[in-house]
């Protein structure tokens, strides 16, 4: 009995080490960055006491540089599943902390069950990234990493949904992966998508760039088109992804919730008779168009910012989303 308690003991001495992560230190410096840990945002995202972690105590496996001097429980990557509204999510949450979130052999394995469980149960993948991509010191092994994740990303595109929340600087692999997913959200002020950050182009190019200019959220909500929403903070990331979830179904095979509706479907839209201007010449707003006909004027926009001669997003009509 004495030893099983021991066993408990320790376990829940790992479960406190897993749950800091690169240290109480490095924690620090994420919030002084403005930013939250991989666990207070997974904590924000899903429902209350929902979250189940698996794989908390995976550490990496390598052996080049020093690196087996140095690694930390869960290696960089909160992974498991929880709900939102009720609803089966898979998420996987990179840890700034350790070794800037970077990608290693392990942590690819972590990220790629999440996937393969959300394609066997039909539900979606939600991943939070703040990640400087390919772990360097693990060299091929981490592309290998990237070369899974990127064939997932593929097969389950299509059949379920996947979303991605840029919270962080994120270069390389952390930024081709969340291209190839559904949509984008990224950060305005702490979140950036780039090839690589501004010190290894400085020292490969010799060009000064900021990490803003390089790839900020306002040039990929504006620009490149790549980020389908800017919010303002990470909190407001995760709002919107709770919210546009709520418009998609599961999967390929189901519809999409059905929600109550109090605005009644008959309802006549007198205001429709004055937006549309007799002159093809004179300009009317479609947004008026929009929010005078479907549920309760709720409308959720995306890609705002970028070819703003169309508008495009999600409604519902009748409690049915479209
Ligand atoms: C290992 C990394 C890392 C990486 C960051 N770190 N990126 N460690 N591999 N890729 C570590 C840093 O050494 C540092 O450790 C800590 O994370 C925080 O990083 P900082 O540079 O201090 O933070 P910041 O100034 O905010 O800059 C973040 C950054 C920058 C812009 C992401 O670190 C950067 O440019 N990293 C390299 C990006 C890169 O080239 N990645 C490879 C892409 S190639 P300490 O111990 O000092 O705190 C790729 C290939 C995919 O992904 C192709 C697949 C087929």
């Amino acid at each position: 009995m004495s030893n099983q308690l021991e066993k408990v003991k320790e376990l829940i001495a790992l479960r406190e080490e897993a749950r800091l992560g690169g240290g109480e230190k490095a924690i620090q410096k994420q919030h002084e960055r403005g930013k939250y840990t991989a666990r207070e945002r997974i904590a924000q995202l899903l429902d209350e006491g929902s979250f189940e972690e698996i794989d908390m105590f995976v550490r990496h496996r390598c052996y080049n540089f020093g690196q087996e001097k140095k690694s930390y429980l869960g290696d960089g990557v909160v992974t498991g599943y929880g709900t939102i509204d009720g609803r089966l999510v898979y998420v996987f949450a990179q840890d700034f902390t350790v070794f800037g979130g970077s990608l290693s052999e392990t942590m690819a394995l972590k990220i790629c069950k999440i996937m393969d469980m959300a394609m066997k149960m039909g539900a979606p993948v939600i991943g939070l990234n703040d990640s400087g991509g390919a772990r360097i010191q693990e060299g091929i092994n981490a592309l290998a990493g990237y070369a899974e994740i990127f064939q997932r990303n593929i097969l389950a595109s299509g059949v379920i949904p996947q979303i991605s929340g840029i919270l962080g600087p994120c270069a390389g692999g952390a930024v081709y992966s969340p291209a190839l997913t559904d949509f984008t959200i990224m950060t305005k002020g702490i979140s950036y998508m780039f090839l690589t950050g501004p010190k290894v182009v400085k020292t490969v190019t010799g060009e000064d760039v900021t990490q803003e200019a390089l790839g900020g959220a306002t040039v990929h909500s504006q620009k490149s088109g790549v980020a389908h929403f800017a919010a303002e903070d990470g909190e407001e990331t995760l709002r919107i992804i709770r919210k546009l979830f709520s418009y998609i179904p599961q999967n390929n095979l189901e519809e999409p919730p059905l929600v109550e509706c109090n605005d009644p479907i008959d309802r006549l839209e007198d205001s429709l008779n004055e937006i549309v201007p007799d002159s093809a010449n004179h300009p009317y707003d479609m947004y008026e168009v929009i929010n005078a006909i479907v549920d309760n004027g709720e409308f959720i926009e995306i890609q705002r910012e970028y070819a703003k001669n169309i508008i495009i997003g999600f409604a519902r009509f009748n409690g049915q989303a479209v």
